[in-house]
């Protein structure tokens, strides 16, 4: 059977991808920011999935105002880097998993959670600056990712209960597919960050690391933290906080199983307008 072995996650800011693209990232103001992931990189290259379910938002590329999925869980075989505004990220194409996608879709909406199903999608930052903070500037990414797009830019959007619950149908549904699979999941976008109105620049650190905190020892009280206190304390996009509780609420502690173990943790400002926070834990075996 597959098994989820550890989750993932990171922020997601579109100036990092842009660092690394034009090659600034040794750059002082840059530097302390990337050497933060320096860890991650030999991490994955040591421990690498056979897929990763990556859990990101569209920002209005995919997307628009046409049509808002809450949750879309992407089923096809490839996936393009977006045009975002300057050509689309020179990185990879991003191969999926249709086999293991379709079976997760089956299992987590017959679990009562309506996902909508994407058979052609371009992928943002949110996606490929992950990726791009894990892996550096490889000529393929090292595995299969399924894209997970939840909207968290155009209200109503998920609860953070709803997102920590559907990690655990995530995690009946990885676990009932049959073949030997090691899946990674991956939650990103935050910390908190406010890009608009007169809170724009806003930076919450006292309240990013205390999301840390319980994130670790506490998902399930997360979980129960409403959208409003989101935005309040972590300004209008730390709402994308939310996705992590995906990939949290799939690791196996959630289920009975033992505390994962912390494998690195990392938290800087500033980087654009956004706290960025990382944080690897992996499943005991
Ligand atoms: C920034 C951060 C984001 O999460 C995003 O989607 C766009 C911009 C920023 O900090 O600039
Ligand atoms: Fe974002």
């Amino acid at each position: 059977m597959a098994r989820i072995t550890a989750s993932v996650y990171t922020s997601h800011v579109p100036a990092i991808g842009a660092a690394i693209d034009l090659s600034k990232t040794a750059e002082p103001y840059w530097q302390p920011l990337f050497k933060g992931y320096e860890f991650s990189k030999k991490w994955l290259a040591a421990n690498r999935p056979d897929v990763i379910f990556l859990v990101y938002n569209d920002h209005a590329t995919a997307f628009s105002l046409d049509m808002i999925p809450t949750f879309a869980i992407g089923t096809a075989a490839q996936f393009e880097p977006a045009d975002e505004g300057w050509g689309p990220r020179p990185v990879p194409t991003v191969i999926g998993h249709p086999e293991l996608a379709a079976h997760i879709a089956q299992s987590v909406i017959q679990d009562d959670f309506d996902l909508t199903i994407v058979n052609r999608m371009d992928v943002d930052h949110g996606l490929t600056v992950p990726l791009s903070l894990m892996c550096g500037q490889p000529q393929a990414w090292p595995c299969p990712v399924i894209p997970f797009a939840v909207n968290v830019v155009q209200y109503p959007v998920p609860s953070g209960r709803r997102c920590f619950n559907l990690g655990r149908a995530l995690r009946k549904a990885v676990e009932s597919y049959d073949e030997p699979l090691k899946v990674q999941v991956w939650g990103t976008g935050g910390m908190s960050h406010q890009l608009q109105g007169p809170r724009a620049g806003l930076i919450n650190a006292a309240w990013d690391n205390a999301f840390l905190d319980r994130l670790i020892a506490d998902p399930a009280g997360l979980a129960e933290v409403p959208h409003i206190e989101y935005v309040r304390e972590a300004g209008s996009e730390g709402i994308e906080l939310v996705m992590w509780l995906i990939a949290r609420g799939a690791m196996s502690d959630v289920a009975g199983g033992p505390a994962p173990r912390v494998v690195h943790r990392f938290f800087h400002v500033p980087a654009s307008n956004t706290a960025v926070g990382h944080l690897i834990l992996e499943n005991a075996q």
